[in-house]
């Protein structure tokens, strides 16, 4: 299954900078009407304001953009190899719409960053990657003709939570599967053809062609000091559909999802967090919390348990096997977890799962391993009491019916 959000207005909260308004998709001419046209850039010029902005990565880590701009120009000097840049709008986790949602709606603004990516990094060839329909992003790439330094090329990747991996993802623009590889070197120094390549996430590449136009500081006047800026987020409430908001950094999590009447949080995606709800009436988003830009509230007469079962059964059949973690230590994480999930007796099961979660920490070649642990841990601590609950034979929610969307496998 794949999550249909609904593009919401967020005037509550901030005028947004990224969405076209009234969920209409702009047209070029309409998206210069709005924006304003873009100017020519000094890659110096583009570097400082990155990085006064104090603009991170939309795409899971929040990575500071203007050291990896700054990297892959380096290398490219130094390797006389000619860059490469891709827009990352793989987008391969389940529960999450947001890069869909802007690509559909703003699909100039993702273009415009890409190309001035590609000023500043001197790169000789630009991609976006997406997991759906190209269609409507050629005709956007069209419409600009040869506005653009360079041209860019839209390619589809596999619909699969591994595609949108950086590696993965210059893997299969070099005609290879889309899995990750050993990240030594990174694709900074050698990606799509071994040239040094910037993959960036299509959100932060929207950021980067407001801030082009509009300024650092500009950018800076929504959000915190430490995370300045606006984020997109996927929201899951019981009862809605999912639905995509733009809202600043700093903003608390109970303006964006109903905590009364959630047992937990889920915060950044399947690589994320749970938090207990009286606990994220506390937080606000940041950065480091939000992850991939997936907010979940789990209603109350919901088994977390169950849910991060059902998760953690699609993020083991998703890993590409070819590293031991993925190959023995997820799949053995996640039948646990099923029968962590039931009422019933667990042995030793839950002291299992946190040593196998200890072992394939940081040994895959990628962090999908990694990113599975933080959840798993989380869950053990978030649903103890739950946990407790079914050891006992018991289960406190009423409804089994499934809330977070897992793909049908
Ligand atoms: C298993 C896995 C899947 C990923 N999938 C995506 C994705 O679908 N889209 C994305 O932008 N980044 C994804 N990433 C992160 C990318 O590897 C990369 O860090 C990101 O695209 C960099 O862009 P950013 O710095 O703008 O965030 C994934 C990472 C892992 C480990
Ligand atoms: S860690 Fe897992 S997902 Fe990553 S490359 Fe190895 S087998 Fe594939």
């Amino acid at each position: 299954m794949t999550t249909t959000a609904t593009h919401a207005p967020v005037d509550l909260y901030m005028s947004p900078r990224l969405l076209a308004p009234g969920g209409t998709p702009a047209d070029h001419p309409t998206h210069e009407q709005r924006y304003g046209p873009l100017t020519s850039f000094h890659p110096a010029e583009l570097l400082r304001a990155a990085a006064e902005s104090g603009l991170t990565g939309r795409g899971g880590a929040a990575f500071p953009m203007y050291r990896k701009l700054a990297s892959v120009a380096e290398a490219g000097r130094r390797t006389g190899r000619t860059p490469v840049v891709v827009a990352n709008g793989s987008e391969g986790e389940p529960a999450s719409a947001k890069d869909k949602t802007l690509l559909r709606l703003s699909p100039h603004l993702v273009l415009d960053g890409l190309c001035l990516a590609a000023e500043a990094t001197g790169a000789g060839e630009a991609y976006l990657a997406v997991e759906d329909d190209a269609t409507h992003l050629e005709a956007a790439v069209a419409e600009r003709g040869d506005r653009d330094r360079i041209p860019v090329r839209v390619v589809r990747v596999p619909k699969r939570f591994l595609s949108g991996e950086s590696s993965a993802l210059t893997q299969h623009l070099d005609g290879r599967p889309a899995l990750p590889r050993h990240q030594n070197p990174p694709v900074r120094e050698r990606g799509v053809h071994g040239a040094p390549t910037l993959v960036q996430n299509v959100e932060t590449l929207a950021h980067l062609a407001l801030i082009a136009r509009y300024g650092a500081d500009w950018y800076r006047s929504a959000g915190t000091p430490t995370d300045p800026g606006s984020v997109l987020c996927t929201l899951h409430v019981p009862g809605r559909e999912p639905r995509v908001v733009e809202a600043p950094y700093g903003l608390p999590l109970h303006r964006l999802l109903p905590l009364h009447t959630t047992s937990a949080v889920l915060t950044g995606g399947y690589h994320g967090t749970w938090i207990p709800a009286a606990q994220a009436a506390q937080l606000t988003l940041t950065a480091g919390n939000l992850g991939a830009g997936v907010l979940a509230a789990l209603p109350a007469d919901r088994c977390g348990p169950a849910e991060t079962a059902r998760v953690l059964r699609h993020l083991a059949l998703e890993s590409a096997g070819q590293c031991g973690p993925c190959l023995s230590g997820l799949p053995r994480i996640a039948a646990a977890f099923q029968t962590l999930a039931a009422p019933g007796p667990q042995g030793t099961t839950r002291e299992d799962v946190s040593r196998w979660a200890g072992l394939v920490e940081g040994r895959g070649a990628c962090h999908h391993p990694d990113g599975t642990v933080r959840l798993v841990r989380s869950a053990l601590t978030t649903f103890a009491p739950e946990l407790d609950a079914h050891a006992h034979g018991h289960c406190t929610a009423t409804d089994r019916t499934p809330f977070l969307p897992v793909p049908r496998s």
